[in-house]
């Protein structure tokens, strides 16, 4: 049951921590766990650059100057917790561009992906770039990519984050994705759709994070339009990884479902090695195709980091 808090005037008032999520309280595996990881403080997760120096150096580099540094997942050796570095920013290293913040989850959508060495590759919603360097250091700053981003004040964040971290292979376009007008198909397709972003609970303030309309509105419909322009786009051998960082099925399984009835699209199976749970196939009297079982809702009681969703996407 939600628990209630005492107001000034002696009125209850709801702990949102407690009835922000009661919604999921099925489909969440270990919920009051699920509650709990919420109060718990944010991990700072670190991803080592290879474009600009080798993990390990930096790693030993850091540690020399007093840092803890652990390795997050046995499968990854870029991914690092820091224990005791509050402003991973003020380092000299960040500036020099040898790693970079990162939530672990967020450093898994391009390591689901795995693009092969020079690849066309398309972000669709690319700022503040912390997944387009990601997919630039594992093709080795080979291909071609294309980061595009709405907004063109979020640009400067995603070309700095491109300059500092050493990425050459890429141009910045600030197209509406949906609307994306370059006809060429790409080899991979990422769309790190807008959100409700109710899985960076933990690092936003609680107040501003929870959207009422839960995206029953506008949302699920640009994200549906989105995720149809990036399958177009996509070579017939091309891949695509959809990914958010919410909870809502509406935004996850139901955009998804969409394009499995719009498109021979194929779900492809998500292969990392990672704590996660299969996508649901119903929610709120709706079913969804069984195949959305094949798309992977990352907790944070499971894996202490942002919440997640990612759906890896193919022609049949
Ligand atoms: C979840 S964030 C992307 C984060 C990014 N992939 C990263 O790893 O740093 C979603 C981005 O989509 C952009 N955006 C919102 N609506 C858009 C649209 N219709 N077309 C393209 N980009 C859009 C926002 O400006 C925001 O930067």
């Amino acid at each position: 049951m939600p628990k209630p808090l005492s107001g000034t005037d002696n009125t209850k008032i709801e702990d949102p921590l407690n009835t922000a999520f009661e919604i999921y309280r099925d489909i969440i595996p270990d919920f009051s766990l699920f509650q709990e990881s919420l109060e718990k403080p944010f991990p700072v997760h670190l991803r080592m650059n290879r474009l600009l120096a080798a993990p390990s150096k930096v790693v030993s580099r850091l540690r020399e100057r007093g840092i803890r540094l652990t390795q997050v997942l046995k499968a990854y050796d870029t991914l690092f917790v820091a224990q005791n570095l509050p402003y991973p920013g003020n380092l000299l290293e960040y500036f020099l561009g040898y790693f970079h913040p990162q939530a672990m989850t967020s450093a898994l959508a391009a390591l689901a992906m795995r693009p092969r060495k020079h690849a066309l590759v398309l972000d669709m919603c690319a700022a503040p770039g912390g997944k387009s360097a990601h997919l630039a250091d594992l093709v080795e700053n080979t291909g071609f990519m294309v980061c595009n981003d709405l907004f063109s004040n979020r640009h400067v964040p995603l070309g700095h984050t491109l300059s500092r971290l050493g990425v050459q292979n890429a141009v910045v376009t600030g197209y509406q994705a949906q609307e994306f007008p370059l006809r060429h198909p790409f080899d991979y397709i990422l769309a790190d759709v807008p959100c409700s972003c109710e899985g960076k609970f933990r690092i936003t303030s609680k107040k501003t994070f929870y959207r009422e309309d839960k995206g029953k509105t506008k949302l699920p419909d640009t994200q549906k339009k989105i995720l149809l322009r990036g399958f177009d786009l996509l070579k017939a051998d091309g891949e695509m990884l959809y990914a958010t960082c919410t909870y809502n099925p509406a935004e996850n399984e139901a955009v998804i479902n969409s394009l499995l009835n719009h498109r021979d699209a194929e779900l492809l199976p998500i292969d990392l090695k990672v704590a996660f749970e299969p996508g649901l196939t119903e929610w709120n009297h709706e079913t969804y195709d069984k195949r959305l079982a094949r798309t992977a809702r990352f907790y944070p009681h499971q894996t202490d980091s942002v919440g997640f969703f990612m759906a890896r996407i193919g022609h049949k």
